[in-house]
């Protein structure tokens, strides 16, 4: 059976993703930071009749991801597909941003995918087969208010050309994902700092996008799945913005 390890699967894109890569046949490591955030996810893949496990893990902290990736071999019995989607905002103008807003950025979605790509690369390396997605975004671009989360989503699709130089002669193909505007907790709690309800943020949002609609963690899910799938396998070191025509 394949296995899919999915950081930041809580809730948002990485609870869509784990519960389609989970639909499509794979067994899944749900990763959190609290074992108790995986459990609405967990509960919602073996209810379908599918395989998932629940790990608290801060991707940020080596021992911690190392204990996940052995979890996850131990309980599941492999590993063939890693999702890099952990992630958090600490959004601020530059001027009044702290040294920990900065940190904690770069620590989960830099530090993170780091750490979770040096652990899955063992054992992917020695069955010369593997999947890596790393969620980057489109504030790669700039976004105001985020030099910390732009400055992480540009590094992301830096550090996915690398490992694409790296692994794809062992069999591993490795990708970005830049999603634009995504309705998930981190754009409820966006509209929330900014005092704006939230229907009238997201309709903002649609209205600015070529497309007229702003998108869903399924519409991320899918590309994921796509990645991973057979029919990318000629697919390594690509950037995807899926973003409704944002830029
Ligand atoms: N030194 C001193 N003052 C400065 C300055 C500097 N370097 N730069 C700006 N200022 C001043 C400005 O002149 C302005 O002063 P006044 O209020 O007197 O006019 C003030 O600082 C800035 O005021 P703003 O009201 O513009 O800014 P704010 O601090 O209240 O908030 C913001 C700005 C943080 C950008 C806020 O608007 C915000 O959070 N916006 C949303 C950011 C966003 O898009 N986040 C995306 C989250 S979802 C996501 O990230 C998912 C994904 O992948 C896309």
């Amino acid at each position: 059976m394949t296995v899919a390890l999915v950081t930041g699967a809580g809730r948002g894109i990485g609870a869509a993703t784990a519960k389609r890569l989970a639909s499509d046949g794979a067994a899944v490591a749900v990763i959190d930071l609290r074992e108790a955030d995986t459990a609405e996810t967990v509960d919602a893949i073996n209810g379908a009749g599918g395989r998932a496990i629940g790990i608290g893990c801060d991707v940020a902290v080596t021992d911690q991801v190392e204990a996940a990736f052995e979890r996850t071999l131990a309980e599941l019995g492999g590993l063939d597909i890693l999702v890099n989607n952990a992630g958090v905002i600490r959004d601020n103008m530059l001027f009044k941003m702290t040294d920990d807003d900065w940190d904690t950025v770069m620590g989960v979605h830099l530090r993170g995918a780091f750490l979770c790509s040096r652990a899955a690369q063992r054992t992917m390396v020695a069955q010369r087969s593997g999947k890596i997605v790393n969620l980057s975004s489109t504030s790669a671009l700039g976004n105001r208010g985020q030099a910390n989360y732009a400055a992480a989503k540009a590094g992301i699709q830096g550090f996915t050309r690398t490992l694409a130089l790296e692994l794809s002669p062992f069999g591993i193909n490795v990708n970005s994902i830049s999603p634009g505007f995504i309705i998930t907790p981190m754009i409820e709690e966006t509209a929330r700092r900014m005092g704006v309800p939230l229907d009238v943020f997201v309709k903002g949002a649609a209205e600015a996008l070529p497309i007229r609609r702003v998108g869903t963690p399924e519409d991320i899910a899918g590309v994921v799945s796509f990645l991973v799938g057979p029919d990318a396998s000629y697919i390594t070191g690509q950037n995807i913005y899926v973003d409704g025509g944002y830029r």
